[in-house]
């Protein structure tokens, strides 16, 4: 294992450092194109892989912002501080008029504003990180101890949906140090556990609730291959969310649902490491990769490093380091001009395979935490 031998290690931490320095040329480019607008999913490598500019209406917004602030954290250099003002004039505007708001709060203000606030002091960020914060603690289901994800809360038809997705928007209601926010924080992840994680330890991506009796119904799918089978950014979300919620709480079931979820991903990646994009899926059974699910699942296997025995730590490391490796020589494209990281992406299954900004995000993520003792932005 690289661990093992101070040779390869230090060859491990120059590779990172190179890939993190390839990832930051491609930011300084993009960083003048992407102010009030921000990047999604790229076309297919046939059409260019190449982000254009999204309204602030998407879940996914927050991604270019949390790079930007990575790339300050990890060089010093405040070139990557020139639009923080801007990026906060527009999450602003959307969280003042209610813009397209759902349980993707967390994503949306912890990467915008709470990284902002830890790196900087910066107070306006704070603030509206706090607001996001108490909407999104709006979500919450007393009778049922959840998280409405999307729609008018309490309006379902007649259901509503709670979704793995939302162990990333967590971290939030965590942050805010509300005791009502954090409450409601380890409630949802209880029920996410109880119903959205299934006994073996794969996950349904949503699950069904009733909105006036709190009582669940049903798993469903949303964006993976059926019902009862895995959708790989459903069990990497699982696997970071759960670690992150352990972080924060210290609760032994969220440590215990985060490792068994790991074991199930690592049991499901195929030869070259990286997951088919539901595990369906297998190098006998073909299909479309996820590469954002492999860098997710990397940054949660790096969470759960640290609260891990040292042999399991140490395999959750060569892990990662083999994941990476895999990323970086199969699926990196090596264009600055192209601000696209990860090629083999998948947001849903008939877009195509295409980049994906929250798998850049996440792989810059894994390659900070490998190089730094790293300050959640989380
Ligand atoms: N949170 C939406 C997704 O993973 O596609």
């Amino acid at each position: 294992m690289p661990q093992a031998n101070p040779d390869a290690c230090l060859q491990d931490t120059r590779l990172y450092a190179l890939m993190s320095a390839e990832i930051e040329e491609k930011l300084r480019r993009a960083l003048p194109l992407f102010t009030d607008h921000f990047p999604h999913i790229t076309g297919t490598a046939q059409q260019g892989l190449t982000y254009q500019p999204e309204e602030n209406t998407l879940w996914t917004t927050s991604f270019f912002p949390g790079m930007a602030y990575l790339a300050y954290d990890r060089t010093g250099d405040e070139a990557f501080l020139a639009h923080a003002e801007d990026y906060l004039a527009s999450f602003r505007h959307r969280l003042t008029h209610r813009l397209h708001i759902s349980h993707d709060l967390g994503f949306l203000y912890t990467l915008s504003s709470v990284a902002l606030y830890k790196l900087t002091g910066n107070e306006d960020a704070k603030a509206l990180a706090q607001q996001a914060a108490d909407m999104l603690a709006e979500r919450y289901n007393e009778k049922g101890r959840f998280i409405q994800a999307w729609g008018e809360v309490g309006v379902g038809d007649p259901y509503v949906k709670i979704i793995v997705d939302t162990m990333l928007n967590l971290p939030l209601l965590f942050w805010s140090a509300n005791p009502r926010h954090h409450e409601m924080a380890v409630a949802h992840a209880n029920t996410c556990a109880d119903y959205l994680v299934r006994a073996d330890y794969s996950s349904f991506h949503t699950y069904l609730m009733d909105p006036a009796t709190g009582k669940a119904v049903e798993g469903r799918t949303h964006q993976g291959f059926h019902d009862d089978t895995t959708w790989a950014r459903g069990q990497a979300w699982v696997v970071y969310g759960f670690a992150l919620a352990y972080a924060y709480t210290k609760e032994p079931r969220f440590l215990e649902v985060a490792q068994k979820s790991a074991a199930v991903f690592l049991q499901n990646l195929p030869a070259d490491h990286v997951p088919y994009w539901d595990f369906t899926f297998t190098d006998a059974v073909p299909d479309v990769r996820d590469t954002s699910a492999a860098s997710i699942f990397t940054c949660g296997l790096l969470e759960l490093e640290k609260w891990s025995t040292p042999a399991l730590a140490e395999s959750y490391q060569h892990a990662v380091w083999q994941m990476v490796r895999s990323l970086y020589d199969h699926y990196f494209l090596h264009d600055p001009d192209r601000l696209c990281v990860l090629t083999d992406g998948i947001y849903h299954r008939n877009t195509g395979s295409t980049g994906t900004i929250w798998g850049d995000y996440f792989f810059y993520e894994t390659l900070v935490r490998l190089q730094k003792s790293w300050n959640l932005f989380w």
